[in-house]
Formats: C-alpha cells, sequence, structure tokens
C-alpha cells in the first residue's frame, strides 16, 4: 500500500526569537527540515507535503528543486488543522504518516517499526517514556493497555498530568478513515486548536483498537523549540557520529570536541586532534593527521599528509605526504601534488602547485601554475588582480623565488630561474638565469647622521 508523508512546519518558533523560520535552522549543517525529508524519503513514500506558514514563502523557496508538495496553512489553527490542509494533495495513497519538522532526528528504522506494528490497524501512534512529561500530550490508557485518547498537558486533569508516557506527535493512519475523522474535530479545548490528537478518540468510539510503539530514544522525539534544545540535539548527533567514526578506526583526541557537518570517508589511522570542524564532503587518506583548531570544508586529502594547527581548507585536492600549516589557507580550486609543504600565514587560490615544492611562510600564491620542486620564499605575492580582472601566474619547474617577491600577473618564469629576493617582476623570466629588478646597493662614504640643533636662547 502507498505510503503518503505529511511534514508539519507551519508553526511559529517564538522561542528561536529569530527571523528565520525554525525548520531552516540547521543541525550539523543541514536544516531541521533537511533532516526530516531524509528520512522521511528513507520510507521511500509515493508523495510527501510540507505544510508550511510562518515566514511565508522563505521554506519553499528554499528548496527550490525539492520534488515535494508545498501546501501552506495560513493560519496556524492546530495540528489537525494543518493536516486538514495537506490532505487534497495525496489522495492516491493508502496510508498516512504524520511527521514534525521541527522533530529532526528521527530515525526510520523506529518509523518503519511503527508502520509494521500498525500495518493491521487505521491508527498508530509513537509514543515515548519520559522522565519529565511535562508540555507533552500524556496517552490515556484503560487499566488493560489499551489507548483510549490522548490529552494535551493543557486539558489535562492532576491524574492524567502524572502520566509518563507521552504522544511523540508521530503519527500513521488509514487515509480514508484519517479524513472522515478530521471532519469531526473541533476546537473547544484549552487553546482552541483543531488537535490531530483528538482523532484518537474517535475513533475508539468507532471501535478501533490503536496500536503504538514506544521509542527508548528520546533524542529521536526531540523537538526543537529554542536554542538550547537546539545545541542539546547538535550534541547529540556529533557525539553519535564521533562513535560510529571511531568504532571504524578513527582516532579523535577528544569526541566532544569534534564537529563534522557533512560526510567524512576516512581511511586507516586517521589522527583528528581538537576543535576540528570538518564540513561538507571530506576524505581523509590513511594516516593523514589534521591539527587542533583546523577548518576544512569539501576536500580531499592524500595518505600520509598532515594538516598543522589552525589551517583553513576549502575545496581542496591535496596529495599524498603533503604538510599544509600551522596557519595555512587554503581557498577553492587549489591542487597540491605529492609531498608539497604550505607553510605559516601563506594563503593559496585557484593553483596548483607541483610535486615537492614549497610555499612556507606569509604568502599569497593565487590564479597560478608552479611546477615541481618550486622554492617559493617569504612574502612572495602573485600580483593577481589589476583591479578588473585576474591573470594568471606560471612558475616554472625548479624555479627558486626569491623572499618579497612581486609577480606582477600576467607573467611567466622559466623552468630553473632564479629570482633576487625583493623583485617586482613584471615580464616572463627566462628559464635557468638570475633575474632581479633591485637597485644597487650602495654606500655613502663619510656621511654622518644629523645631529639635534642646540637652540640659541
Ligand atoms: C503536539 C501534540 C502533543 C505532542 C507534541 C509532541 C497536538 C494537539 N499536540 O503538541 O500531543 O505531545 O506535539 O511534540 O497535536 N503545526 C503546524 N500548524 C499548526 C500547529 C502546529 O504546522 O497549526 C506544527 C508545528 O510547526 C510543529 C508541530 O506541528 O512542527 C507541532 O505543533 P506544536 O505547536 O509544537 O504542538 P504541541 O503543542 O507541542
Ligand atoms: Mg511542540
Amino acid at each position: 500500500m502507498d505510503l503518503g508523508v505529511i511534514i508539519l512546519a507551519a508553526g511559529q518558533g517564538t522561542r528561536m526569537h529569530s527571523a528565520l523560520p525554525k525548520v531552516l535552522h540547521t543541525l550539523a549543517g543541514k536544516s531541521l527540515l533537511d533532516h526530516v525529508l531524509g528520512t522521511a524519503s528513507r520510507l521511500q513514500p509515493s508523495t510527501t507535503v510540507v505544510v508550511y506558514g510562518h515566514g511565508g514563502e522563505q521554506v519553499p523557496e528554499s528548496y527550490p528543486d525539492l520534488a515535494v508538495e508545498w501546501v501552506e496553512q495560513a493560519q496556524q489553527l492546530g495540528t489537525g488543522h494543518a493536516v486538514q490542509q495537506a490532505m487534497a494533495q495525496i489522495r492516491d495513497v493508502g496510508r498516512v504518516l504524520v511527521l514534525y519538522g521541527d522533530v529532526p532526528l528521527t530515525r526510520s528504522e523506529t518509523l518503519l517499526d511503527l508502520l509494521e506494528e500498525s500495518a493491521e490497524s487505521p491508527l498508530g501512534v509513537l509514543t515515548a517514556i519520559l522522565d519529565e512529561p511535562g508540555g507533552y500530550g500524556r496517552m490515556v490508557r484503560d487499566p488493560v493497555g489499551r489507548i483510549l485518547r490522548i490529552v494535551e498537558q493543557k486539558d489535562a486533569s492532576e491524574a492524567e498530568l502524572d502520566i509518563d508516557e507521552i504522544n511523540t506527535g508521530i503519527m500513521v493512519f488509514d487515509r480514508t478513515c484519517l479524513s472522515g475523522w478530521l471532519q469531526r474535530i473541533d476546537n473547544r479545548n484549552a487553546q482552541n486548536e483543531y488537535y490531530l490528537t483528538d482523532v484518537i478518540a474517535l475513533a475508539v468510539a468507532e471501535g478501533v483498537e490503536v496500536s503504538s510503539v514506544q521509542t527508548e530514544l528520546e533524542e529521536e522525539i526531540l523537538g526543537v523549540n529554542n536554542r538550547s534544545q537546539l545545541a542539546r540535539l547538535e550534541r547529540f548527533f556529533q557525539r553519535r557520529q564521533a562513535q560510529s567514526l571511531m568504532q571504524s578506526g578513527l582516532t579523535l583526541a577528544d569526541p566532544d570536541r569534534f564537529d563534522l557537518r557533512g560526510t567524512l570517508l576516512a581511511g586507516q589511522d586517521v589522527f583528528i586532534d581538537v576543535n576540528v570542524v570538518l564540513e561538507g564532503d571530506i576524505e581523509l587518506g590513511d594516516g593523514v593527521s589534521i591539527g587542533p583548531n583546523s577548518v576544512l570544508k569539501d576536500c580531499k586529502i592524500g595518505r600520509d599528509t598532515s594538516v598543522l594547527a589552525s589551517s583553513v581548507i576549502e575545496e581542496a585536492v591535496i596529495g599524498a605526504g603533503a604538510r599544509i600549516g600551522p596557519f595555512s589557507r587554503i581557498r577553492p580550486q587549489v591542487e597540491l601534488a605529492d609531498r608539497v609543504r604550505v607553510g605559516n600565514f601563506v594563503e593559496l587560490k585557484k593553483s596548483r602547485v607541483g610535486v615537492g615544492s614549497k610555499v612556507n611562510h606569509l604568502s599569497y600564491i593565487g590564479d597560478s601554475t608552479v611546477g615541481a620542486n618550486v622554492n617559493v620564499g617569504a612574502g612572495t605575492i602573485t600580483c593577481n588582480y589589476d583591479g578588473a580582472n585576474k591573470h594568471h601566474t606560471e612558475i616554472g619547474e625548479g624555479a627558486f623565488i626569491g623572499s618579497n617577491t612581486n609577480l606582477v600577473a600576467p607573467v611567466a618564469v622559466g623552468a630553473g630561474a632564479t629570482i633576487g629576493a625583493g623583485s617586482t617582476i613584471t615580464r616572463d623570466v627566462p628559464a635557468d638565469r638570475l633575474s632581479l629588478t633591485r637597485g644597487r646597493q650602495t654606500t655613502i662614504e663619510g656621511w654622518q647622521r644629523p645631529t639635534k640643533k642646540t637652540r640659541k636662547t
């Protein structure tokens, strides 16, 4: 039987105190809604509908290419009302699963359990037992444990408030039954809202036996209402990732000071020091080590390469046996061959550097092709920008660039050339020669430093 998923994401998120709709806030680099969409897609539904409202078109506009149906709920009149808005978009399914856009970490395994458990029932609920059930709807059961109804915190009696089994909000319905029940709910309750949870009592009155699955893992049903809850779930998610990476052989100096906002593919004996942030898709070869306080985004690093402390690398491919940092910045479109060395306060951008070359101190290399075994002296700058356009610099194999050289692009330095320190190179440099643009050093004989005049009184 085909499954439809409705994701409720119209709520305001007042307690986030944010201009951004709540479901667009990120956890581990992905929006809350992305997490839920990812979980939903693993269930292979035939249709997914997202109900949005607060924050207007910002939410659908953030997903221009997503194959889901968007339904606006202009006024947030309750979870039952929200589901009603979506029903027209999921006509041809047998069952409907309701998820919340602000509950990001539900496991698809748990949802599959719920779907399986309620295969024979027109209504199934995911519940949990909480030490502190405050704020949640409570599951009211009869003496033999059959679900009778759900009572919201604000409508509950003293005795009902003592119930520690809560409604996670995640429910699955037979589509036809749900559609009938939704027509019969009202808003006569403490919040004047159309509660989806009221459907339970209606079903029970019709003799339906409500099925349920209880999850043990609190974090998978927790919603994000404020920034501390967001931080709590972020830490939970990061710890879980760190544990699973360590189990597959990664060494983390401290799993509590590791953040992966994307995916990491790590070889054998990879070491990651404290406070490293990895974003996007990262590939680290065998024996790679990443120094403390480094930030890596979308990059691939070859075996036995060391990235030393406080380096920032983005969209780069780095070969084997290289050494980067400390304090290096490698910007997009950089390709470094094997055994390249990039040292402190060096910035590289859109450049290729050949095998064994060194750029060890205080340099900027941009829009350049650097051959193998080149030595770039301290303070070398490729002047790649004339204020309007970017130009290319070519440095041939085995060249030696003296310290404090300006290479005014477009310019080419021949293989094996040597450039004297302090030169400003504006024309191509021939191979295997020494070129320099430097005033000759002279010494003025007999010169004396001026002395201060004594003033006459
Ligand atoms: C709801 C449940 C409660 C459950 C709790 C779990 C109801 C009546 N209550 O309560 O039993 O324990 O979730 O977290 O269902 N939303 C809309 N449109 C609306 C109202 C809400 O899209 O008009 C969305 C919200 O954005 C949110 C979700 O539905 O993602 C839940 O709404 P919320 O207001 O948080 O419901 P609770 O009062 O927490
Ligand atoms: Mg809530």
